[in-house]
């Protein structure tokens, strides 16, 4: 699907489908609705009159007048004025596009929905997000795929001094939005078809063509840094754990190193539990456990046209943890990278285990800041619901910057206690530390700070995403399954911190 900015009357397009956007309770249409009400000879105010359309937010009506180039209006609704966002925008568009779609209207016209309140291009910028996330399947695997992608969507805003702002916000949002649509497909994906081997060659594919620097690390290769607790949760796998690095931006920035983000992504492309086995409900959800992974690759791919004057560092620790002959047992014990004696008490935290040896990897970057994301515990389910990821960091301007991010992105983020208070359940009778405690209570906190013995004094934060990677129902710009979260957040943070650096 193309996306593109035009200049010009929306109400003069020819399309499949024109979208307009209408607030709650507003008697009055304004802007881009007006003049296509207009055209359309009150199609819309007589829509309002009837009361057939309140506007509530992503309530959605299909019209049919004359007077216009366009197949058919979909009227959405924007909810109130005084509550009206950039997420609200997102929404509403992703819902119209994705109407459109179903109604195999093959072209679509949009405005910048909410432009007039809010600022124009960062509603450009989400409209075009919501346009290409909201209409998304995955249809790799349906011989019937059900009505085909739309061909193109229009942004359109009247001649204004603003068109060269507008139309780089519109190729902003489709890029990032590509990028979580590539998490989203990723993270789709069968773990029989996408071993930790596989998720290399689609690492490869994305650094081909995002410019970026790869590196894999094999067994051998992570048995001589002495990754042994990467290395223990895939050894019960037939498939082989990899460690893949990937690098891109300058090498170097007036003279001096630049400043470097880690971002790494928790690759587990099937958490059976291994000998500490899952129960089997939902189990054949669990092939959704390397989505951190499918972030930083989402990432990357989205990064060609940024411009960021940042090394962005990506890590991904890719494992399958099973149960096999030769798999860990619960009191085993693993000598990590740096050194640190882990009694395994159970082998479905592998996680964080991936995690350790990752972060230790990541203190080679010297000065760099590091964020991790990992479908890391069920219990950050249970402490946030569905709808925001938990932020675990010592360090409060990094929070804020990742806070403000996910406000921005509508992918939301909570933060949460990292004290030592939670060192207490780590205690283990045999080793340094237990990877899991005895009691569930607290459970996404006592992980994380697990995963602070491994970070030491990097400047880091953990983002916990099992609860916002796997949607439990549909939203209007994501289905139930994978949402691709952390894609947006992450890019939104790199763009507002690039701001600052120049
Ligand atoms: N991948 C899971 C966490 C998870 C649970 C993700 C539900 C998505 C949905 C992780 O590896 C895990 O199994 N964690 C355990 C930790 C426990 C054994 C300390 C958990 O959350 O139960
Ligand atoms: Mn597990
Ligand atoms: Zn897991």
């Amino acid at each position: 699907m193309d996306i593109v900015f035009r200049c010009g009357n929306l109400a003069q397009r020819p399309a499949g489908a024109l979208v307009v956007g209408v607030l709650k309770g507003e008697r009055k249409l304004a802007g881009a609705a007006a003049v296509v009400d207009r055209r359309a000879h009150g199609a819309l105010s007589a829509l309002l009159a009837r009361h057939d359309f309140s506007g509530a937010h992503a309530e959605l009506a299909v019209l049919y007048p004359t007077g216009l180039k366009a197949k058919r209006v979909l009227v959405v609704g924007l909810g109130p004025r005084s509550g009206l966002s950039l997420h609200r925008v997102r929404l509403a568009a992703a819902a119209a596009v994705r109407k459109a779609r179903e109604l195999r209207a093959g072209t679509v016209v949009i405005p910048a929905l909410g432009a007039d309140r809010l600022d124009p291009a960062a509603a450009a910028q989400a409209t075009a997000e919501g346009a290409v996330l909201g209409p998304w399947r995955f249809t790799a695997y349906r011989t019937k795929p059900g009505a085909p992608a739309l061909k193109r969507v229009e942004v359109v805003e009247p001649g204004t001094k603003q068109a060269k702002s507008l139309a780089a916000a519109v190729e902003r949002g489709a890029r990032w939005a590509e990028g979580t649509v590539l998490a989203r497909d990723l993270t789709s994906m069968p773990a029989g078809d996408l071993t930790p081997e596989r998720l290399v060659e689609r690492a490869k594919e994305v650094a081909h063509s995002a410019g970026a620097k790869l590196e894999v690390l094999d067994v051998p290769a992570m048995e001589r840094l002495g990754m042994n607790a990467i290395l223990g949760v895939g050894r019960g796998s037939a498939h082989p754990p990899r460690f893949i690095v990937l690098e891109r931006g300058p090498k170097a920035l007036r003279g001096q190193p630049p400043p470097t983000v880690v971002v790494v992504g928790k690759g587990v492309t099937f958490d059976s539990g291994g000998i500490s086995l899952k129960p089997r409900d939902g189990l054949h959800e669990m092939k959704y456990d390397m989505a951190g992974a499918a972030a930083v690759l989402g990432l990357f791919a989205a990064l060609p046209g940024a411009r960021l004057p940042l090394r962005i560092v990506g890590l991904i620790p890719a494992a399958e943890n099973m149960p096999g002959g030769r798999a860990l047992k619960p009191g085993d014990v693993l000598r990590a990278m740096n050194g640190t004696f882990i009694e395994v008490t159970n082998t479905d935290a592998e996680g964080r285990l991936l995690l350790a040896d990752a972060l230790v990897y990541a203190r080679r970057y010297e000065g760099a800041t590091v964020v991790d994301l990992a479908t890391l515990t069920g219990a950050i389910g249970i402490a946030l619901g569905p709808y925001v990821a938990g932020l675990f960091t010592t360090d409060d301007g990094l929070a804020a910057e990742l806070l403000s991010a996910g406000e921005g992105s509508g992918e939301r983020l909570w933060r949460m206690p990292l004290w030592d208070d939670y060192e207490k359940e780590l205690e283990s009778d045999t080793a340094d530390i237990v990877n899991a405690a005895a009691s569930r209570e607290g459970g996404a906190c006592v992980a994380a700070r697990f995963l602070k013995r491994f970070a030491g004094d990097l400047r880091w934060a953990h983002l916990d995403i099992a609860n916002t990677a796997w949607a439990p129902a549909d939203r209007p710009h994501e289905r139930r399954g994978p949402t691709g979260y952390g894609v947006r957040l992450l890019l939104e943070w790199l763009t507002r911190r690039a701001s600052k650096e120049t």
